[in-house]
């Protein structure tokens, strides 16, 4: 049932292009420009009127709903909130009925998550759910939502949920943004176009495998190792990080790269691997300095450019090249090569890539 991989992780990042375009499939009609999604379309009033969204998530389904933050806010101007659910919980939150929360969740079964929308409905909000798991607690449970069609997913780490979660919250932050016309007919369609093309540039990018090996086996034996990156990479720097601690025990942090100086700076020495996201459009010049400063304290620099990059392949260690595409979609792209490194050096290290110790696939206690 691998399907000739050794192990499920590896199967389901090697998914992840055709897990994008069934998710994409009758929601993403590109020849006509149009997104539908009838779970918005029943309750558009709902979210153009809604004071603010509020998401609530755990672990990784968390880190997709930061990306969601930033893509809600960028393309359709609503405010965003993102909670760990078993903090909202327990918080006493303000949740009026003019509030829309959403819970993410690939199992739909995860207690914390699956609490907080109980509570958000008891105090009158829309609840809408984006689980990839069909009939689960959540999905039942929410009022709305829409579902990730990642399939099956076996790895306790999460992967092509993830960049299902992102594709799903891309199409609905470019849904809004439409319709309440934050975003111009022009940048929608030019991001349609963009979209459509990253299943295939996915598939490119994956053949970068055996580069991604040799960084593992250089980093291997590392103890620490920081992950940076920011505005829409700032969460992939955090999920980065996560699927490393999760399948190769080393520990590892995510930070959005200025905050660097306000403390992690003082980790970095020759034997500290940094991992750093400097795509071309987002920050680059500020991720360039960033990079200059972890290279003046000796820091190893493994970075993820966008394709002809020049600069950064001066200053850094190792590359690694993503297609170019727009600065919002860069997430679904900057993921695949820190998958990959955590999966060749958990395998190096002879850990139990599917199932890590003291882990389990759905948290259903809290
Ligand atoms: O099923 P969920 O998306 O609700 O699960 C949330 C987390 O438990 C999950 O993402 C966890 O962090 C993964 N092991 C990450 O790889």
């Amino acid at each position: 049932e691998k399907g000739g991989y050794e192990h499920f992780m590896l199967k389901e990042i090697h998914e992840q292009p055709k897990a994008i375009t069934d998710t994409f499939r009758g929601r993403m009609l590109a020849e006509e420009n149009i997104i539908k999604m009838s779970s918005i379309e029943d309750n558009l009033d709902k979210f153009l009127n809604a004071d603010r969204v509020i998401i609530v998530a755990c672990g990784t389904s968390w880190h997709a709903g930061l990306v969601a933050e930033y893509l809600i806010e960028d393309m359709a101007r609503i405010p965003v909130e993102v909670e760990y659910a078993s903090e909202f919980r327990y918080r006493n939150p303000i949740i009026t009925e003019k509030d829309v929360v959403i819970a993410i969740s690939q199992s739909g079964e995860t207690a914390d998550t699956l609490a907080a929308v109980k509570l958000a409905k008891s105090k009158g909000a829309f609840v809408y759910g984006v689980c990839n798991v069909v009939g689960s607690s959540i999905a039942r449970e929410t009022h709305s939502g829409a579902y990730t069609h990642a399939g099956p997913e076996i790895g306790v780490a999460s992967t092509k949920a993830f960049t299902t979660q992102i594709t799903v919250f891309t199409l609905l932050a470019l849904k809004l943004g439409k319709a309440n016309k934050s975003l111009s007919d022009v940048a929608f369609e030019n991001y349609i176009k963009k979209m459509q093309l990253i299943p295939k540039q996915i598939e490119k990018l994956l053949e970068i495998d055996e580069h991604v090996k040799s960084i593992a086996a250089v980093y291997k034996d590392a103890t620490n190792c920081l992950y940076l990156g920011r505005g829409f990479n700032f969460p992939v720097a955090l999920e980065g990080a996560l699927k490393l601690k999760e399948i190769s025990y080393i520990h590892a942090e995510g930070y959005p790269a200025a905050e660097m100086k306000h403390g992690p700076i003082a980790l970095i020495d020759e034997n500290m691997p940094i991992f750093v996201i400097a795509t071309n459009k987002g920050h680059y010049e500020k991720v360039v300095s960033n990079i200059q400063e972890i290279k003046s304290r000796a820091g190893k620099i493994i970075a993820v450019v966008t394709e002809g990059d020049i600069q950064v392949k001066e200053i850094a260690d190792h590359v690694i090249e993503i297609p170019d595409t727009e600065e919002a979609l860069t997430p679904l792209l900057t993921t695949i090569p820190f998958q990959l490194l955590s999966y060749h050096i958990a395998v190096l290290l002879d850990r139990n890539v599917d199932q890590p110790r003291n882990l389990a696939k759905s948290v259903t206690v809290e």
